[in-house]
């Protein structure tokens, strides 16, 4: 069954590892990412954000298909489905649709609209045993087709918003959603050491997982970060792997056409990944 990210993450904070947010984009990548943490007996954060809720036709449908996937795949480990970067309306939605998670990007608001809006979400989240992720500072780059430009947060902001009762808090530190630039400047690790330093025991979220570096990877979760998000990583894999077979004819070899061996390489590539990420990230027999 779907559980809240609470437990799981305050247990990766406590035990210094972070627990892995892989965006799913259909069936078969949900059957990929559970299948791969039933396997190394990883927790897993599935996040769904408002464009891929809309492309698998509505949120009532992503919760339907992941309900129903871990009850067939006999998946034992803690699951959590997650609203990525949620709209106001968009966490309504998801606590409607019987996700078990959301996050509020009410970074478009002025601060004290985000902070009422906040104050109520975690009001609801509570009543309903979900958990609640908030943002502070911008994550730049390109998410759901949307281009933003990063800002490093303000600690003192992160700990107001920590203070209003959310489960995990996405400090931008530098981080950048997509692929990162040649010239990109790194993570403010000074940044993250301030938040941690004022926001004590809450986990904290590293957005743009895809491309940061293995160790800037390890010092951010020994500075405190217990949720790392991955997509576009998994989204290349995919299509390089379809390219591969496509490219080989395999597509006209038999009925290597049928969208179940397509779609196959693919898949295993995301399966890959998301072993190499819950390796790197630590989180392989915590469930
Ligand atoms: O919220 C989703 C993640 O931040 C995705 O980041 O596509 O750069 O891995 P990424
Ligand atoms: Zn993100």
């Amino acid at each position: 069954m779907l559980v809240s990210a609470k437990d799981m993450l305050q247990k990766a904070k406590a035990g210094h590892y972070a627990v892995g947010h892989f965006n799913i984009n259909n069936l078969e990548w949900t059957k990929a990412v559970l299948l791969t943490a039933e396997e190394l007996r990883s927790p897993v954060i599935l996040g769904v954000s408002e464009g891929a809720g809309k492309y698998m036709t509505g949120f009532k449908t992503v919760a339907a298909m992941v309900k129903a996937m871990i009850e067939e795949l006999h998946i034992t480990i803690p699951v959590a489905l997650h609203l990525d970067h949620g709209t106001y309306e968009g966490c309504y939605k998801c606590i409607e649709a019987g996700f078990s998670s959301i996050m509020f990007d009410g970074s478009s608001y002025p601060i004290d609209e985000n902070v009422a809006k906040t104050r109520e979400l975690v009001k609801i989240c509570a009543e309903k045993g979900m958990s609640l992720e908030a943002e502070v500072g911008a994550i730049g780059g390109e998410e759901d087709g949307v281009i933003g430009v990063g800002e490093c947060a303000d600690p003192e902001e992160c700990k107001m918003i920590a203070d209003l009762g959310v489960d995990m808090l996405a400090a931008g530190i530098g981080n950048i959603h997509g692929k990162y630039p040649d010239n990109w400047a790194g993570l403010s690790f000074e940044t993250l050491a301030a938040v941690q330093e004022l926001t004590g025991e809450m986990p904290l979220v590293l957005h743009g997982g895809t491309g940061i570096p293995d160790d800037m990877i390890k010092k951010a979760i020994d500075l405190g970060v217990s949720k790392i998000n991955v997509n576009t990583e998994c989204q290349l894999v995919f299509a390089e792997a379809t390219r591969k077979y496509i490219e080989e004819g395999k597509d006209r070899q038999g009925k290597g056409y049928d969208p179940r061996k397509l779609l196959a390489p693919g898949i295993e590539a995301i399966q890959e990944i998301v072993k190499e990420k819950m390796e790197l990230f630590g989180s392989v027999g915590k469930a």
